[in-house]
């Protein structure tokens, strides 16, 4: 009896481990030729990973052990042969310190036309500081590279990964749908370059949760395109702040639309909440936003609306923003500013910011002082305690 008994549970254990094998396998990029040495160019051992993992017919995973590895470009391109590949990083991938290395080749480790990718732990080096140091001397730099982007692909979850000093955007989701992140680290100085955190456009039904991210960018910047975005319990700073736009820069441009952001705090950053257009036409717009539990600490500008946004006063001058920005809800903002004017909504005077709605908003200046309000061409209305008072 229990002889049999015994049999019984080893043949079940055979079964399931049996399954477990032919469910995924594992691609170990040590044992394809990687070396963790931080030197080495490891980059044909991860192109060969991926290449194994995408052909695979059941699910796959890719292991990247704990170490250093030196990394060129890598483009991890689809469709695959199956619809679940995990990349599970244990280690650190750092890219070239020659910034002429990634040049002007736009993104460090990208994948494009992926259906359900997972990217799990591990920290992403991307030694952007020479490059950094190029563009404060001033003349003749690349304009550098991402560190990490998403392209047309659909049923990403990337958690639990550290992207540092990155040379240009740290992570972008561009043309994708149903992008999860979460428990991302964004770690780069305040006063590096076009640095974002995240970039997400062109893409619908992303979500980003629990992250902290500090850059020398914004922290979270959400292109034309973007429907359906949820951000929340994310924290930001130092920075420029979480950013829709710029928008409009195009005549004919997607909009953006439903975005949540919820439980987010600003530390020490140039901006709080910022909506921003150029000032020219567009057809684009900007509809069902709303901003949540927002805690500023020293924040310059809290809360913003720009439709006057004109670097070097080049292709605006004597233009007005096309871009249509409505029903935008802020609701439960509080803390302080670090200038006078902590709310400032500076319109379109052709398409008036309409149906702005402000409730229980609590921002002081300097010590407990009441800060100021600032509206131009827009509407909307302040229910619950505002201060500063709204001027819609
Ligand atoms: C708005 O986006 C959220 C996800 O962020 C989604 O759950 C919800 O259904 C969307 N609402 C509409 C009206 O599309």
């Amino acid at each position: 009896m229990a002889y049999l008994r015994s049999s019984l549970v080893l043949a079940l254990l055979s079964m399931f481990s049996s399954l477990v094998l032919v469910s995924s396998i594992t691609y170990d990029v040590v044992s394809l030729g990687a070396i963790a040495d931080g030197k080495t160019d490891s980059t044909q051992a991860f192109v060969s990973a991926w290449t194994k993992a995408c052909a695979s017919v059941s699910s796959a995973m890719i292991y990247v052990p704990a170490g250093r590895f030196y990394l060129g470009q890598v483009v991890f391109s689809g469709p695959c042969k199956n619809n679940a590949i995990t990349v599970r990083i244990a280690g650190t991938l750092v890219a070239p310190s020659d910034y002429t290395v990634l040049g002007n080749t736009g993104t460090w480790l990208l994948f494009e036309q992926v259906n359900g990718v997972t990217i799990s732990g591990g920290i992403l080096d991307g030694q952007g500081t020479g490059l950094w140091s190029c563009k404060a001397s001033g003349n003749g730099c690349p304009s550098g590279a991402t560190t990490l982007e998403f392209s047309n692909s659909n049923n990403v979850v990337v958690s639990a990964l550290t992207s540092l000093n990155s040379q240009l955007y740290h992570i972008v989701v561009n043309g994708c749908q149903n992008v999860k992140m979460q428990g991302v680290k964004v770690i780069a100085p305040g006063n590096s370059p076009n640095t974002d955190g995240i970039h997400v456009q062109l893409s619908s039904s992303v979500t980003i949760l629990n992250s902290k991210i500090g850059s020398g960018d914004d922290c979270i910047s959400i292109g034309p395109g973007t429907t359906n975005l949820w951000i929340e319990n994310v924290a930001c700073g130092p920075g420029h702040g979480i950013s829709i736009g710029s928008l409009g820069k195009d005549q004919q441009e997607a909009g953006v639309q439903n975005v949540t952001i919820k439980t987010v705090t600003f530390t020490g950053t140039q901006n709080g909440v910022r909506i921003k257009s150029w000032g020219r036409p567009s057809n684009g717009f900007a509809r069902n936003i709303l901003f949540q539990h927002v805690t500023m600490q020293d924040v310059q500008n809290p809360v913003v609306i720009d439709q006057n946004y004109c670097p070097s006063n080049e292709g605006c001058p004597g233009q007005v923003s096309g871009v249509q920005i409505s029903d935008v809800t802020y609701q439960d903002i509080h803390g302080t500013s670090a200038t006078e004017v902590a709310l400032k909504f500076d319109c379109s005077s052709e398409y008036p910011c309409s149906r702005i709605r402000l409730e229980n908003v609590k921002l002081t200046y300097n010590n407990n002082q009441v800060a100021q309000a600032s509206c131009v061409n827009a509407a909307g209305t302040s229910t619950g305690f505002v201060q500063p008072m709204g001027c819609l």
